[in-house]
Parts: structure tokens; C-alpha cells; sequence
């Protein structure tokens, strides 16, 4: 494992200690999307753009999020957060530029990761993070980010 896994396991072990102690007995979904996006967004520098897209009624609906403006509604199977909403599989994109459909919200944006939100079967929300820097993302962000959603919701 790289020292830079070594570092992401550790944060995301810091992580996951914030949010059970912010979190227990929580059952808000705003709530909790806002303090994940919050947490997850102060612990990595490389996170550019931290949040949440909800389904509602077969549209992804931005928010709660960390970062800058982005795109308020993406369709279903549109762009990485879609693609990730439809097939109910994350999607680690290590070049935007270089995922066919790839939603630019914001230029400075050059890697993603986003991850599903499942409840009852149903993808409720998806998790996306951006990243100026290329190739940031890899299995350990999707492990440790799977993990988070499946915990908290
Ligand atoms: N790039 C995303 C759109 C959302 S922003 O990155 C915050 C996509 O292709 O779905």
C-alpha cells in the first residue's frame, strides 16, 4: 500500500470516529448528508468539491454540499453522477475529461468519484467528490466511501 493510502485510511478512520459520535441516533437524511459533505470536505485538501445529489422523483437534485456552485439537476443516467445513480455502481473517474458524458460544473475539476446511496434497494442519493488534481481517487476513497453511506443511511 502507497503512503498516500496509508494516509487516506488514516483519515478515513478519523472520519468515520466524527461522524459515529455526530451521528448517533441521527435519522435525518439532510442531517446527515450535511455533516458528511462537512466532515469529509475539512479532512482532505484534495477534495474539491464534497456533497450530496438527491433522487427526487427520478431527478438528481444538488445538495447538501461543500465547495462551489455546481449543476442544480442532473437526469437520471446522465454524466458520472447519474451513470452512478442508475447503475447503483460507483464510478471512479480518474480524468474527467476522458468519461464520455462527463458533467463539467466547474473547469478546475479534473478527477470524481461518486458513489450510491442505497436504501431498500432504491438509490436515494449519490455521494460525488471532485478533485483538481488527476487520478486522485482510487479502490481505498470507493471502499471508505461505501462504507460511510452504508453506515450512516
Ligand atoms: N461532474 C458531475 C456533475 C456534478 S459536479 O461534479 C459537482 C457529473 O458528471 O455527473
Amino acid at each position: 500500500m502507497s503512503v498516500m493510502s496509508d494516509e487516506k485510511v488514516e483519515k478515513y478512520g478519523e472520519c468515520l470516529l466524527k461522524l459515529g459520535g455526530l451521528l448517533e441516533g441521527e435519522g435525518d437524511e439532510i442531517v446527515k448528508m450535511a455533516s458528511i459533505a462537512s466532515v469529509l470536505h475539512g479532512a482532505f485538501e484534495g477534495f474539491y468539491w464534497t456533497g450530496f445529489y438527491r433522487n427526487l422523483g427520478g431527478e438528481l437534485v444538488i445538495g447538501p454540499y461543500q465547495g462551489t456552485p455546481a449543476c442544480l439537476r442532473i437526469g437520471m443516467g446522465r454524466g458520472v453522477c447519474g451513470t452512478a445513480a442508475e447503475t447503483g455502481e460507483t464510478q471512479v473517474v480518474e480524468d474527467v475529461h476522458a468519461f464520455p458524458g462527463h458533467i463539467a460544473c466547474d473547469a478546475r475539476s479534473a478527477s470524481e468519484i461518486v458513489v450510491p446511496v442505497t436504501v431498500g434497494g432504491e438509490v436515494i442519493a449519490v455521494l460525488d467528490v471532485d478533485s483538481t488534481m488527476l487520478h486522485y481517487f482510487d479502490s481505498v476513497d470507493a471502499e471508505y466511501l461505501e462504507m460511510i453511506v452504508s453506515r450512516f443511511f
